[in-house]
């Protein structure tokens, strides 16, 4: 995948699957942008990737955070060809034991947060003739009990996603989203605490294993390469096959 001078802003950049886009990113020509809450590991990521990359520290939940991190981009390269909204947090509670608390931040994060970062960046993906890369999850279509809050959350990044590919295509910007299955990291963890579920996602999955952030990462890479120019609004599920 050609990303030669490809900038890219990366949300939740400094762990799993945003470390591994980054990487992917940064391996095949591009600069990255990673950011997150926490400075530590996405001082890790920049270290490990060098000149290539820098981070900013933000908060998808907080307001105002989206305009500054955008900002820093434009002052940093004066340009962004891709944003990935990858970041996000996940909530495995049935709906009768999750707080309004818990709900809220679901939505502010991976709903809201997604929603303005992409809208303070609109103008500079435009100059760019950029595109967006949303991740969503596998369990935005089939069901995954106790995940309720979370999997409406990624149901809206996916609709999201077509409705700014229309918004956005006139302007010549891209719009598409990758919904990976499960993926070995941070986020996965207490899912994968129990064998039996892990048991049961490698059978229903046709390619036989769970993924790691690097499956994913190529999927990401090629909705934002000039080799997806002709796509837009699309879901790309890396599961591995898990909802076939
Ligand atoms: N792992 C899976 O099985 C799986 C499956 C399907 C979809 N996904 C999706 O893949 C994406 C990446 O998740 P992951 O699996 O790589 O898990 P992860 O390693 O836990 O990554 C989540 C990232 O989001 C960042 N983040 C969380 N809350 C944030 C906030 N309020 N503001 C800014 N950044 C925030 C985290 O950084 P800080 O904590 O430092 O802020 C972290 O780097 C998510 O959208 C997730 O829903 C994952």
């Amino acid at each position: 995948m050609d990303l030669e001078g490809n900038v890219a802003l990366i949300t939740g950049g400094g762990t799993g699957i945003g470390r591994g886009v980054a990487e992917y990113w940064v391996a095949h020509g591009g600069r990255v942008v990673v950011c997150g809450r926490r400075e530590a590991p996405l001082q890790e990521v920049c270290e490990a990737l060098g000149d290539a990359a820098s981070h900013v520290c933000m908060d998808l939940a907080r307001r105002g955070d989206a305009e500054r991190t955008a900002e820093v981009v434009r002052e940093r390269h004066g340009r962004l060809d891709t944003l990935v909204n990858n970041g996000g947090t996940f909530l495995l509670s049935p709906l009768v034991d999750s707080s309004d608390d818990a709900i809220e931040q679901v939505f502010r994060v991976n709903v809201i947060g997604l929603l303005a970062l992409t809208r303070a960046c609109v103008p500079l993906l435009i100059q760019s003739k950029g595109a967006v890369v949303n991740l969503s999850s596998v369990v935005a279509q089939g069901v995954l009990p106790g995940s309720i809050a979370y999997a409406g959350s990624k149901a809206a990044v996916e609709q999201i996603t077509r409705c700014l590919a229309a918004e956005l295509g006139p302007q010549g910007v891209r719009v598409n989203c990758v919904a990976p299955g499960l993926t070995a990291t941070e986020m996965s963890t207490a899912l994968r605490a129990d064998p039996a579920s892990v048991d049961q996602v490698i059978q229903d999955t046709p390619l036989g294993r769970i993924a790691d952030p690097a499956d994913v990462a190529p999927s990401v890479a090629y909705l934002a390469s000039k080799e997806a120019a002709w796509v837009t609004g699309q879901i790309l599920q890396a599961s591995g096959g898990l909802l076939l």
